[in-house]
C-alpha cells in the first residue's frame, strides 16, 4: 500500500488513489478551516471514550495533549497539511496517531459522517454569533447617522418618484428594522444548528455504550434552559444539511437588505441626489477620469448579493434528490457555506465602517425636501378635515397640481383665490399646510415619520442596541 494512501483505504485497497482522483476528491484545501472545531470535537469524544473505558485516563490525557499540540502548530502555520489525506479530519487524526499511539483509538464509534456534521455545526454556531455582532454594529452605525442628522428631512420615494417627506433617520431606521428581523431569523436558525450529531456514526450509531449527553454537554450543545440537545435519528443526523440551508437563506435575505441599503447610498451619493458624502478612505477612484470618486463598497455589497443568493440555490440543488444518507456530494456544501458566511460578515462590517464615514449634505436635503408637491396629500387631508370625502379631495388637489404645473409655480406659490377657484372649501389656512415643520409634527401614528415618533424610535433603538 502506497504511503500516500489515506487510512480510509487501509487493508481493503491494493493501491492509493490515482493522482487526479486524489485531487478531485480532496477537501483539505477548503475544510482545513474547520480545524479548531475538529479538535474540540475530538477532545470531547476522547473524554467520552475514557468515561466508557475505551481509553484509559493516561491515553486520554495523551490524546488531548497531542491534539492540543497539533492545534498550536496549525495556529502558527507550522502544521503540514497533506492533500493525499483528503480532509481535515484525516489529516489531524493521522498526525495524532503518528505522535500518540492511543490516537488509533480515537475514531472508535465515530465516522467522518457524524464528525463533519459536528464540525460544521460547531463552526456555524460561532459564525452566527460573530455575524450577529456585526449586524448589530451595522444597526448602530445607521442609528448614529440618524441621530447626527436628526433634523434632516428628505423626500421619501415610491416608484423612485418623490412621494412624501420623511426624516432621513426614519429612512435609515427602516433598514434597522430589516436587520433586526435578519438577526431574529439567524438566532432562530442557531437553535437548530445547536444540536449534537456525534454518536450517529456513519449512519447507524454504534454498538458501544457511548455517552452522547456527555459529549454534547462538553461541547455546549444545550438550549437556553440548559437542556442537552441531541439529534434523534442517526440517519437524519449524518445527512441533514437543513441547518446550513436555513443559514444561507437567512444570510441571503440579509444580503438582499444590505443590497437595498447599498443602492440607496449609491443614489444618494450621486450628483443628481447629492444627499450624502462618503469620506475618501471609503471611496475609490477611476483609472481614467480624475474627477471620479466612486462608492465601490456599496456597489460591491450590492454585487456580492448575487453569490450569496447563488450559494443558497447551490445548496438546495445539492440536497435535491440525494438518497439517504451521507453521500460524497455533501462535501460540496462547505465552500458555499463558507463563502456565504465570509461574504455577509465582510459586507456588514464594511457597510458599517462606510456609514461611520459618511456625512449628510443638509443643504441639498433641505432643498429636495422643500418641494411642496411632497405635501399634496396633506392638502387633501386638509379638505378631508373640512368634511370632504377623500376621493373628492384627491380629485380637487389633482386639479390644484395641474394648475401649478400649467402656471409654472410650485404648489405653495399658488394664491388662495386660485385654490378657491378650484374648490370653495379651501380657507385662509389652506396654505399653512405647506409648512414642512408643522407637517412633520402632525405625523404621529406609531411607525410614522413624525417628529416625535422618529425621536422616540431613535431612542428605542439606541437603548436596544447598547
Ligand atoms: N470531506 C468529507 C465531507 O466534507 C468528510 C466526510 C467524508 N465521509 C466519507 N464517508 N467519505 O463531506
Amino acid at each position: 500500500m502506497s504511503k500516500k494512501s489515506p487510512v480510509s483505504r487501509s487493508g481493503r485497497f491494493a493501491s492509493g488513489p490515482a493522482a487526479d482522483v486524489a485531487q478531485f476528491t480532496e477537501s483539505i484545501s477548503f475544510d482545513w478551516r474547520l480545524w479548531e472545531h475538529d479538535l474540540l470535537g475530538s477532545m470531547a469524544h476522547a473524554e467520552m471514550l475514557r468515561a466508557i473505558g475505551v481509553l484509559t485516563k493516561k491515553e486520554c490525557t495523551a490524546v488531548v495533549r497531542g491534539l492540543d499540540a497539533i492545534g498550536r502548530e496549525i495556529k502558527t502555520g507550522k502544521f503540514k497539511w497533506k492533500p493525499e489525506l483528503e480532509d481535515v479530519h484525516m489529516n489531524i487524526e493521522s498526525e495524532l496517531t503518528r505522535r500518540v499511539p492511543a490516537g488509533a483509538k480515537l475514531h472508535t464509534s465515530r465516522s467522518r459522517n457524524d464528525q463533519v456534521a459536528l464540525d460544521v455545526r460547531l463552526w456555524l454556531r460561532d459564525e452566527i454569533k460573530e455575524l450577529l455582532k456585526e449586524i448589530a454594529d451595522l444597526q448602530r452605525a445607521l442609528v448614529s447617522l440618524g441621530e447626527k442628522n436628526s433634523a434632516v428631512i428628505i423626500p421619501g420615494y415610491t416608484h423612485l418618484q418623490r412621494a412624501q417627506p420623511v426624516y432621513l433617520s426614519h429612512h435609515l431606521l427602516a433598514y434597522v428594522e430589516m436587520l433586526e428581523r435578519d438577526c431574529e431569523r439567524l438566532w432562530d436558525c442557531h437553535s437548530r444548528v445547536n444540536i449534537c450529531p456525534l454518536g450517529s456514526g456513519a449512519i447507524a450509531g454504534s454498538t458501544l455504550p457511548l455517552k452522547r449527553e456527555l459529549v454534547a454537554k462538553l461541547l455546549g450543545f444545550v438550549d437556553d434552559n440548559g437542556k442537552v440537545q441531541l439529534t434523534q435519528n442517526s440517519m437524519d443526523a449524518v445527512s441533514d444539511r437543513d441547518f446550513m440551508i436555513e443559514f444561507c437563506a437567512a444570510a441571503a435575505l440579509l444580503a438582499v437588505h444590505i443590497s437595498r441599503l447599498a443602492e440607496d447610498v449609491i443614489l444618494w451619493v450621486s450628483a443628481e441626489f447629492n444627499y450624502i458624502k462618503i469620506a475618501d478612505a471609503y471611496t475609490t477612484g477611476s483609472s481614467l477620469m480624475p474627477q471620479k470618486k466612486n462608492p465601490d463598497i456599496a456597489e460591491l455589497a450590492r454585487g456580492k448579493t448575487g453569490r450569496v443568493v447563488g450559494n443558497l440555490m447551490a445548496l438546495l440543488t445539492l440536497l435535491k434528490g440525494l438518497p439517504m444518507t451521507y453521500n460524497r456530494d455533501l462535501q460540496e456544501d462547505k465552500e458555499r457555506l463558507f463563502d456565504t458566511a465570509d461574504t455577509v460578515r465582510a459586507t456588514s462590517r464594511l457597510m458599517a465602517a462606510m456609514l461611520r464615514h459618511t456625512t449628510v449634505n443638509k443643504v441639498a436635503c433641505a432643498l429636495a425636501a422643500g418641494d411642496a408637491a411632497l405635501l399634496a396629500t396633506d392638502l387633501a387631508d386638509y379638505l378631508v378635515k373640512k368634511g370632504m370625502p377623500f376621493r373628492h379631495a384627491h380629485h380637487v388637489v389633482g386639479a390644484v397640481v395641474a394648475l401649478a404645473e400649467k402656471t409654472g409655480k410650485s404648489l405653495n406659490e399658488l394664491k388662495l383665490p386660485e385654490l378657491q377657484a378650484i374648490d370653495k372649501t379651501f380657507g385662509r389656512d389652506a396654505l399653512n399646510v405647506f409648512d414642512l415643520k408643522t407637517a412633520m409634527n402632525k405625523r404621529n401614528l406609531t411607525g410614522a415619520p413624525g417628529t416625535k415618533e422618529v425621536a422616540k424610535q431613535l431612542i428605542r433603538w439606541r437603548a436596544q442596541l447598547s
